[in-house]
């Protein structure tokens, strides 16, 4: 059977001239490789003490949704400003390419509460950084940070210095 890594397309100068986008759809649309992206995600988390995990719009859904479900714990949604439709508070933060403002309802994480992130990738950081200023601004506390993918050469790591943080597939 193929390495998960070889299920993800690299596409070359997307969205700009000079990245090589990591693209994910080619993971999902295949049963084997979103079978193993799931089940190797979640191994990340083997063995820590959560009560909910919380995941970035759009592609942070795709992968917290499942390993919360099987995991039997709860799921919190990030989302780009002006979706949600309660009391939020909000962070804007850099991209790899622009900018962008986050939100989630105030009323979403407890006091005391141990959150795991989930995301597809990370390349600057810039988006879990802000969703950790979040969480903690709710008095969360983030015990884990898991991605399908890292890009190393974008130093996001660097971002969450002091955090546990754990990805499947390394990218230079
Ligand atoms: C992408 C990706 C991560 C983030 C990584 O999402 O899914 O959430 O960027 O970049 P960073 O480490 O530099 O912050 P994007 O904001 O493009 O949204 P999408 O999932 O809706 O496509
Ligand atoms: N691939 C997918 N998503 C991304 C990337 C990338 O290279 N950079 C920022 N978000």
């Amino acid at each position: 059977m193929k390495k998960l890594e070889e299920y993800v397309r690299s596409i070359p100068d997307f969205p700009e001239e000079g990245i090589v986008f990591r693209d994910v759809t080619t993971v999902l649309q295949n049963k084997d490789s979103l079978k193993m992206s799931i089940d190797q995600m979640q191994a990340l988390l083997d063995g820590v003490d959560f009560d909910v995990i919380v995941g970035p719009e759009s592609r942070g859904f795709i992968f917290g949704v499942p390993i919360a479900y099987n995991l039997n714990k709860a799921f919190v949604p990030v989302r780009k400003k002006g979706k949600l439709p309660c009391e939020t508070i909000e962070m804007e933060y850099a991209l790899e390419y622009g900018t962008a403002t986050i939100e989630m309802h105030k009323d979403a994480i407890q006091p005391g509460q141990k959150v795991a992130i989930v995301d597809d990738l990370i390349a600057t950081g810039g988006t879990i950084e802000a969703i950790t200023k979040l969480v903690e601004s709710l008095g969360g506390e983030v015990v884990k940070i898991i991605f399908l993918m890292e890009l190393q050469g974008l130093k996001g790591r660097e971002k969450l210095k002091g955090y546990d943080v754990d990805a499947v597939i390394q990218y230079e």
